[in-house]
């Protein structure tokens, strides 16, 4: 079978191009004479290769000289827990914004270290919307406020930074970072797996605002603590090399395209296409979420007699389109057109749904 567009929401297609410059190089890296998952990572070629992708992503993200970048083992779900033992004392309280299943993910790990409040919920709406910030019940003395900026199955998206006083905001960014530019000023800590827009699973990105490092309670173990990744450019112990790598051909990728501006209006017009279809489909296909809270990045969608949805998959498949599967939480089909998704990719999606509500209607 030939490369197809792939909607898979994680882990999600990657740009070709880096695939093929991974391809190339992947048994000797530059003049290292071997490959870059076989050298030491405290080499002078890796070191080089680190520092530059986080001048990379500074750049492209604009990063305020007082946020350090990290560089982590393990996916986001590593860090539900991990944040607010670094973040809070223990018992001490912290919000939650709940608007979808990673945001209730992340808030049930937190209540094993602090005292975890949901500030505001859409669940009972069925996570079809933001809560309203009208809605938000903020406790002044919290330790942070956490969000989900994009809620991955719900395909919910919040399109502004919520404001939230002088309480450090924490966002999980797994499945929108650097698909749009981004006032970093604004947050405490942003958080995000690799798998979507960064590169391979297994690694997460962190941006932490300085201070906040210094929240850490002694009894925390040390390798636990983002202090420790913070005063060793993230090398406390061996990181992963490979993913960090990926991560760093990437955000060359993205600086090619012409950097988070361009990626942002490539993406609205993605989205655009996709939900123009939906909409004008007469109940053909349905979105549940409120329009302005609808993600760009993650586009779920049902047909009008779920009896339809295994020859959908199968006919989309056998068109080169690839893992459109809904999940389970949801079901139907869920879109994912993260930024290495083309605009051709897109389109011959909406194509496909047209033809295929024909030929089935
Ligand atoms: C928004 C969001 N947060 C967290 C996670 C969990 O990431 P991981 O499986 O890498 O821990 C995901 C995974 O898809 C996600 O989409």
């Amino acid at each position: 079978m030939s490369r197809g567009y792939n909607f898979s929401a994680g882990p999600a297609a990657l740009p070709t191009e880096v695939l093929q410059r991974i391809g190339e190089e992947l048994p000797e890296w530059g003049d290292t004479g071997a490959s870059v998952m076989e050298i030491s990572h405290r080499s002078a070629a890796f070191i080089a290769l680190a520092e530059e992708a986080e001048r990379d992503l500074r750049d492209l993200l604009a990063v305020p000289p007082n946020y350090r970048v990290l560089f982590l083992s393990g996916g986001a779900t590593q860090h539900f827990a991990q944040l607010p033992m670094n973040l809070a004392a223990p018992g001490q309280a912290a919000d939650y914004v709940l608007s979808g299943h990673w945001g209730e993910k992340a808030f049930a790990q937190a209540r094993h270290h602090c005292t975890a409040r949901v500030a505001a919920s859409s669940a009972e709406a069925g996570f079809v919307r933001i809560p309203p910030r009208s809605e938000w019940q903020l406790d002044a003395s919290a330790a942070y406020v956490h969000f989900t900026s994009n809620e991955t199955i719900h395909g919910v998206q919040f399109h502004d930074v919520p404001e939230v006083g002088d309480v450090p905001l924490v966002a999980d960014m797994s499945s929108d970072i650097l698909s749009r530019p981004l006032d970093v000023s604004r947050f405490g800590v942003i958080y995000a797996s690799a798998q979507k827009n960064i590169g391979a699973s297994g690694l997460s990105l962190m941006i932490v605002r300085e201070d906040l490092l210094a929240r850490c309670p002694e009894t925390i173990a040390p390798i636990f603590r983002y202090a420790a990744f913070a005063d060793s450019g993230s090398m406390p112990n061996t990181p992963n090399t490979f993913g960090w790598y990926v991560a760093a051909l990437v955000f060359k990728w993205l600086q090619r395209q012409g950097g988070l501006v361009a990626m942002a209006e490539r993406n609205a017009a993605k989205a655009a296409l996709l939900y123009e279809v939906i909409d004008a489909s007469d109940g053909w296909y349905r979105n549940p979420v409120e329009p302005v809270s609808r993600s760009l990045m993650n586009v779920p969608f049902t047909l009008h007699d779920a009896a339809l949805d295994g020859t959908f998959l199968a006919e989309a498949k056998a068109a080169g389109l690839l893992a459109l599967k809904g999940h389970r939480a949801v079901g139907g089909m869920r879109a994912s057109i993260y930024n290495a998704m083309p605009l051709e990719g897109v389109a011959a999606l909406v194509d496909f749904m047209r033809d295929f509500a024909r030929r089935h209607g």
